[in-house]
């Protein structure tokens, strides 16, 4: 599969306006996406639990202008226009321009909305490029004369590939062209995004389903956001991916996604839940000590987060329960554990970390199946 295969054919329908809505999940990865190559390539393969209540909703709202010669758009956030998007989404449409011929056509209005507060340090990007992403392909699918045996390519169809297929990795790939992890949150409930060698159907372009067996263990995993520190992060993603480069450790850290990738495969399957447990708390440490070890450094953990990591360390060894913990770019701690200790590692939260939680604060959230057209 290549970049080329993702230019449509010539349109035969011409539309005027209309919109179309999509519901869209945040994910969060076992095996962490952390530096790329130009054109939102990863460096190393990742995997991700899809989040069920974490979610975005967007409603695209399009109508043909008089004029194809820029791009034209306004964005809402919870009815609130919100300019201070319009810079992510106009380097998004630049990228994604020549995949999406129909984007100078049309005035878009983009209303868009998180169950999670804005402000709960959740990052919305990939709940809402990949939310963003599938309203354009519903476009381009109406477009198409909305009849989808008419999207894929011949080239493409040639490989095998379902039209349901084609609009699903299609807007994975648009997705990933606004942010890497958003081509993670269209299906559920594990996602890979990236090339790996014991991984078939795996991409650098775009997010596929997990293809593998998944043991029972896995089934309905609980995550529990705690939010402990609600601001704004003191550095993007895209600043920390970039400190990769030329980063001391950067090459080896890569090997080791890899390798950390065929273990989990082996987990999955067997439901090993110590091998997870030490796996993804591994994944998590070592994404914040990339960061600890780039220049500049920089900390995104809070004195909370240690302080939850212990408590959980601890309770962990006096109690037996297979619960771990996972960080992202941020000091939130995500609380992983197997459905049937649900009660009790509730129990082991309200009475032993919410006091780290910002105003007493999480989310209860579990793993999900992906976006939903509404
Ligand atoms: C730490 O996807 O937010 O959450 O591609 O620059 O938009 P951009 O970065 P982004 O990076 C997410 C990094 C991470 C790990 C992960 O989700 O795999």
């Amino acid at each position: 599969m290549k970049e080329e295969q993702f230019i449509p054919k010539p349109y035969n329908n011409s539309l005027e306006n209309g919109s179309f809505t999509w519901s869209s999940p945040s994910n969060i990865a076992l095996v962490k996406y952390w530096g790329k190559k130009e054109h939102q390539i990863p460096e190393n393969p990742s995997i991700s639990f899809t989040l069920d209540n974490c979610k975005t909703t967007t409603i695209l709202s399009f109508s043909k202008k008089e004029y194809n010669d820029s791009f034209s758009f306004e964005v809402f956030l919870d009815d609130e226009q919100k300019d201070d998007f319009n810079p992510k989404i106009e380097t998004f449409f630049k990228r994604v321009e020549a995949y999406l011929p129909f984007l100078k056509d049309y005035h878009f209005k983009i209303e868009t909305s998180n169950t999670f507060p804005h402000s709960s340090g959740i990052a919305s990007s990939a709940s809402g490029m990949s939310a963003l992403a599938l309203c354009l392909m519903s476009i381009e699918k109406e477009l198409m004369n909305s009849d989808v045996t008419l999207i894929v390519p011949d080239s493409y169809r040639d490989e095998g590939s379902s039209d349901e297929n084609y609009f699903i990795q299609k807007a994975s790939f648009l997705a990933r062209l606004g942010s890497g992890s958003a081509c993670r949150s269209l299906e559920g409930d594990l996602v890979v995004w990236g090339k790996h060698d014991k991984i078939e159907g795996s991409s650098d372009l775009f997010g596929v389903k997990y293809p593998y067996e998944v043991h029972q263990s896995f089934k309905n995993y609980q995550d529990t956001i705690l939010l402990v520190d609600k601001g704004e992060k003191q550095v993007s993603s895209t600043v920390g991916h970039n400190l990769m480069h030329g980063h001391p450790f950067s090459q080896e850290r890569f090997k080791q996604a890899h390798k950390n990738l065929s273990d989990m495969i082996s987990i999955l399957k067997g439901g090993d839940l110590d091998a997870f447990i030490a796996l993804v708390e591994s994944e998590a440490l070592t994404l914040h000590a990339m960061m600890m070890t780039s220049m500049p450094y920089f900390i995104l953990m809070k004195p909370s987060t240690l302080e939850i990591i212990n408590k959980i360390w601890s309770y962990r060894k006096s109690s037996g329960s297979k619960v771990c913990f996972t960080l992202d770019a941020g000091a939130n701690v995500h609380v992983l554990y197997p459905e049937n200790e649900a009660a009790s590692v509730m129990k082991f939260i309200n009475t032993e970390l919410v006091a780290f939680c910002q105003k007493g604060e999480y989310i209860n959230d579990k793993i999900g199946f992906g976006a939903k057209l509404l």
